[in-house]
């Protein structure tokens, strides 16, 4: 069975169960803020779970797109992955523990759905600790569907309970399920969740029961909610018969790739094999995190900091396989066509992913050099005085000049047997964060000057600009910030490079035809998902059944703003764009001007 058919079977099965099929959210979290990136299926559902009402019922299920981060070390064996779809069903407030598990069973096991033989799944159940006690009424739901103690395993909260990764929210116990690969015991205490790698865990029920307080209280929740998650590659690995999820369809196409370019055999030796996939894992990442709708720049901060990590670490795996400059942006090819089916968003994104990867690449070329010198050269200086710790502070000169991940300089400065101090590094960090951040402030302060009218109008003909940018350059193109004066406006947004003189009269000339069109200018209040599902332009997050105004001129352009504005376009005069330039990595800057 392949991906698109697992999907597909999974969300009919639900679906026949009496569950609404949601679309999958962004891996940029709208609805969380506990977390930098949607890592399992129940983020975008965290208001539902702890009791709002979903417009779209009780019962719930879809494919989300995660990553995690977490386990980075671990990927390069055979099953750990940073990016990786998720298939989940959820009841809020609905059924609970003996149906879900009921379920998850008949759909791992009936020969209608995937058809695992029974003999191959183990479960794990939450053992119990002072607040909470052990979940035996799951391990009599197993045993009852005829799995045998002997393989049902009860283990800690560390093992089988789910919170979110952030430190409040919604969270219980859970049920996870393993597929024996038949490969042998790594030891007599070889178990699921044991990690060698011979028990893949492939689905995970968690009957959400508590809300985790600021105060690390739990307290019951009103409502019994079940979260599940099934992993997509890691499902079909086994379906397939495969050792490794790099070894299936959705992996195949890149590892080719890889191989023809390197001139090698992914399993020519073990060392090898470990780069591949380290490559393909982080490169794969990385594409769906530039291809998201929400999608972020490679940066020093939040999500574009976790992203410079993961395609630096990919640059520095692909060189092992001397893979030359420029791979990363070719070998996002195969991922794009291979999943676009599935998310149309990496098509609409692909220049920007490959122009994004290609100068990342690039950025972290021109600085590996003159930092591995550095590096080598105060390591080389401390292994002869028999040190055992990298200062800090050095690490952390190679982040801030040299774009060194400080990850990064932790597994070069292992190979000579030193740790990094990290209290070091990380008091550095935040001093410096500190002062770049009152800088920002200083240098930035969005919005409105005034409500004077030629900002007023100003105001609606960056309206006009965001949307003709979005014309000519492609949907990536979102306002980044905005800053209008009775002087000029500018306008930060999302594009990898210099605007062409052509592209810079294409925007001046659609602006200019709207206000000629004189387009009446009209708002009206909704909540923010109506205005989503208008389809109007909103940037920023907002809080569940939030009122906004969406302003719209005439068929145009339509966003969620909070005016002034002029009430036709005609009012506005001449647009000229005064300047185009740099404004950070990714982001460029418009300086414009009414006539
Ligand atoms: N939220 C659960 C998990 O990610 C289903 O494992």
């Amino acid at each position: 069975m392949k991906a698109d058919a697992l999907r597909q079977m999974f969300l009919e099965f639900f679906q026949s169960e009496g569950h609404t099929v949601i679309s999958g959210s962004s891996l940029i979290p709208e609805n969380d803020p506990t977390v930098l990136f949607t890592t399992a299926g129940m983020h975008p559902l965290v208001p539902y779970l702890l009791g709002e009402p979903h417009p779209a019922g009780t019962r719930l299920c879809d494919c989300q797109k995660c990553i995690r981060t977490g386990d980075i070390e671990s990927v390069g064996d055979l099953s750990h992955l940073t990016f990786f779809e998720m298939l989940g069903n959820w009841s809020l407030g609905d059924y609970f523990k003996e149906e879900a598990i009921v379920w998850s069973y008949t759909f791992l096991t009936s020969s209608q759905y995937l058809g695992f033989n029974p003999d191959r799944l183990s479960v794990t159940v939450f053992a119990g600790d002072a607040n909470v006690p052990r979940d035996d009424e799951s391990v009599a739901i197993w045993k009852k569907l005829g799995i045998p103690e002997a393989r049902i395993h009860a283990l800690p909260m560390k093992d089988n309970w789910w919170g979110p990764a952030g430190k409040t929210g919604p969270c219980g116990p859970d049920t996870e399920m393993f597929v024996d690969t038949g490969r042998g015991a790594c030891g007599a205490d070889c178990r699921p969740g044991c990690s060698c790698g011979k028990y893949f865990e492939i689905w995970n029920d968690v009957f959400m029961q508590y809300n985790k307080l600021e105060d690390g209280q739990y307290v019951p929740l009103q409502q019994h909610n079940v979260d599940t998650g099934m992993g997509v590659e890691r499902t079909i690995a086994m379906l397939q018969g495969k050792t490794s999820v790099y070894e299936t369809e959705l992996f195949v196409p890149l590892i080719a790739a890889i191989s023809d370019m390197a001139g090698q055999h992914m399993n020519a030796s073990d060392e090898l094999a470990v780069a591949f996939r380290v490559v393909a894992d982080h490169l794969r990442s990385a594409v769906f995190i530039l291809g998201d709708n929400r999608g972020v720049s490679p940066g020093n901060l939040g999500q574009g900091y976790v992203l410079r990590r993961l395609i630096r670490r990919a640059v520095r795996y692909a060189r092992k396989l001397g893979l030359e400059s420029g791979a990363l942006a070719k070998l996002s090819v195969p991922v794009i066509d291979g999943y676009r089916h599935v998310y149309p968003e990496l098509d609409q994104r692909r220049d920007w992913i490959t122009t994004e990867l290609g100068q990342e690449e690039e950025r972290f070329e021109k600085t590996l050099t003159r930092g591995m010198a550095e590096l080598e050269k105060v390591l080389g200086k401390m292994v002869e005085h028999g040190q055992k710790q990298f200062p800090g502070r050095v690490a952390f000169r190679l982040y801030d000049t040299c774009g060194f991940p400080v990850e990064f300089t932790e597994e070069i400065c292992a190979e000579s047997g030193l740790t990094v101090d990290r209290e070091g590094f990380d008091a550095a960090f935040v001093k410096h964060r500190e002062v770049s951040k009152q800088s920002a402030e200083k240098a930035f302060k969005g919005g409105l000057a005034d409500h004077s009218e030629y900002t007023t109008r100003l105001h609606t003909a960056t309206h006009l600009l965001h949307k003709a940018l979005q014309q000519t350059l492609g949907e990536h193109a979102t306002q980044k910030g905005s800053n209008i004066t009775a002087e000029r406006l500018r306008f930060d947004f999302s594009h990898p490079e210099k605007l062409t003189p052509e592209q810079v009269a294409e925007v001046e000339r659609i602006v200019n035809a709207a206000i000629e069109a004189d387009y009446p200018i009209e708002f009206e209040s909704m909540t923010l998902e109506l205005a989503r599902e208008k389809g109007a332009m909103a940037l920023f997050g907002g809080k569940y059944g939030e009122m906004v105004k969406v302003y719209r001129i005439g068929n145009f352009s339509k966003e969620v703003c909070g005016g002034p504005h002029v009430q036709r376009t005609s009012e506005l005069g001449r647009f000229r764009i005064v300047k185009e330039e740099a404004s950070s990595a990714g982001v460029r800057r418009i300086r414009a001007v009414l006539e």
